[in-house]
């Protein structure tokens, strides 16, 4: 379907959007690459674990974050199976719930929490704790003790502070930690590119370069009550090749080598960390799990084969590639309005009961998302639109470009794919703006697994 005459055909090169926003052959079709896998439109209307979406906002309200299960579980299954071999540890930051976490639980992952309050989603889903590991670059004392008392499988320390305060805790309740130790190999990676040595300059982990990595693990092997495990990295987000991986890993391994060169005893695990990219628009194109997991073999196998070592225990911790895919968010549409742009082209802008609240990556990231119109299909001719927030900031953008039909209106509703991983997790009661829920579909059945905030939930902490 062409835009019409008003549209794009009117105007400047601005109103095609962005070079890699296709002009879609039929804006009622789903890509089906951004989307869960259950999803689907009939006869236009968007359908998620057999449940349409018209009805879940009938029966849970809007915006709602739409939670298939099956492509959870089989997104987590693809990283286990994948990397059969490795623990696959699922990062909770992502998104974490307390089904979410019996779900990870079911599939055999392991889980990385990086607060109490990951660790509190953790115990009440009754996640046996020697498979969960405890992150941070700044875990208070509390968290640590917690952590202990509940027998967490792996602590990874991240300063010499906390490597006090836990060989202390250790000390006074007589149990043992078993640490990983965070290392920054100088290797960032973000999105298809990685960039050597220039990213010591951040807050985790200890530097390979400058000597601390090495020295944390002295201090921790001659600390009782601490057990070294291994060393760990994570180079970044939004990662597509394994190229990135390939220098932590030569890097980490060289540290790995002189530290069993110096105590005679190799460490017997080690942990890439997660980062793995999913498709928020076209442009992106990940790669599948057994594949990355075929290469890190391979990266890891070679390097120690070429230093004389055992190849350790992997682990890795995927989050976004797990449940980003899995989730979309629906809203309804309240406003449209046409706004022209330099040169005569239009932009349509579409307002949405949502908002920068419940995804702030497009505000914070500059993320790219795509949407579709999920209440019926339309005839209209195309128009490049942009699907923003109800909040009181005009940088309140969820959809920054996208093709939309003409005739969209209010009562419309909208779905965002790709809303899994760092939305809910992310999301703020900006404008005192209530959290949506998140809902469950399967087999055309729908329950809610986070309720939605309320007015009363806002006004309950405000004591004064
Ligand atoms: N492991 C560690 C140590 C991490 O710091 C992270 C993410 C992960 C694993 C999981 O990364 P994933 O596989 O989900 O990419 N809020 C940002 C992402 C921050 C990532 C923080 N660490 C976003 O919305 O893109």
């Amino acid at each position: 379907m062409r835009a019409h005459e008003a549209g794009w055909a009117h105007a400047a090169v601005s109103v095609r959007g962005p070079a890699w926003l296709r002009d879609p052959a039929d804006v009622n079709a789903l890509v089906p690459q951004l989307w869960s896998r259950t999803a689907r439109k009939v006869d236009g209307v968007l359908e998620v674990g057999g449940v349409r979406l018209p009805d879940l906002v009938a029966e849970h309200g809007s915006p709602a974050y739409v939670l298939d299960e099956a492509d959870f579980r089989s997104r987590a299954r693809d990283f286990h199976d994948g990397f059969a071999g490795f623990d696959v540890y699922y990062a909770g930051k992502a998104f974490l719930c307390t089904e979410v976490a019996r779900w990870i639980e079911q599939e055999g992952l392991h889980l990385d929490v990086c607060t109490a309050g990951e660790l509190a989603v953790a115990e009440r889903a009754g996640f046996p704790m020697d498979r969960v590991e405890l992150h941070g670059n700044n875990k208070s004392v509390g968290e640590l003790r917690r952590a202990l008392e509940l027998g967490v499988g792996r602590v990874v320390v991240d300063s010499f502070h906390e490597i006090t305060r836990l060989a202390a805790l250790a000390a006074e309740t007589g149990l043992t930690a078993r640490v990983m130790v965070r290392v920054t190999p100088g290797v960032e990676a973000h999105t298809h590119e990685y960039i050597a040595t220039a990213h010591e300059d951040q807050k985790f982990g200890f530097s390979i370069s400058s000597g601390d990595a090495m020295e944390a693990v002295r201090l921790i092997r001659d600390t009782d009550g601490l057990e070294l495990r291994g060393l760990h990295c994570h180079i970044g987000s939004q990662i597509f090749d394994t190229s990135g991986f390939e220098v932590a890993t030569r890097r980490v391994l060289a540290l790995h080598r002189r530290i069993a060169e110096e105590t005679g005893v190799q460490l017997p695990e080690l942990d890439l960390g997660g980062g793995f990219g999913i498709a928020y628009t076209t442009q992106d194109d990940p790669a599948d799990p057994a594949r990355l997991a075929a290469e890190i073999r391979t990266i890891v196998t070679e390097e120690c084969a070429a230093r004389g070592l055992e190849v350790p225990r992997l682990s890795v911790e995927p989050g976004r590639a797990i449940v980003g895919p899995s989730m979309c968010t629906v809203y309804e549409v309240g406003t449209v309005k046409a706004v022209e742009l330099d040169g005569g082209a239009v932009r349509t802008y579409v307002s949405v009961d949502g908002g920068m609240s419940d995804n702030i990556r497009t505000a914070l990231y500059d993320a790219d998302y795509s949407c579709t119109l999920a209440s019926r299909s339309s005839d209209a001719p195309v128009l490049l639109s942009r699907v923003v927030g109800k909040h009181c900031e005009a940088g309140d953008i969820v959809v920054k470009d996208e093709f939309l039909p003409g005739d969209l209106a209010p009562g419309d509703l909208v779905a965002v794919p790709g809303t899994g991983a760092y939305c809910r997790s992310m999301a703020s009661n900006y404008n005192h703006a209530p959290r949506p829920a998140v809902v469950a579909v399967r087999d055309g059945a729908s329950r809610v697994v986070v309720r939605r905030e309320t007015l009363d939930d806002l006004l309950l902490t405000d004591v004064g």
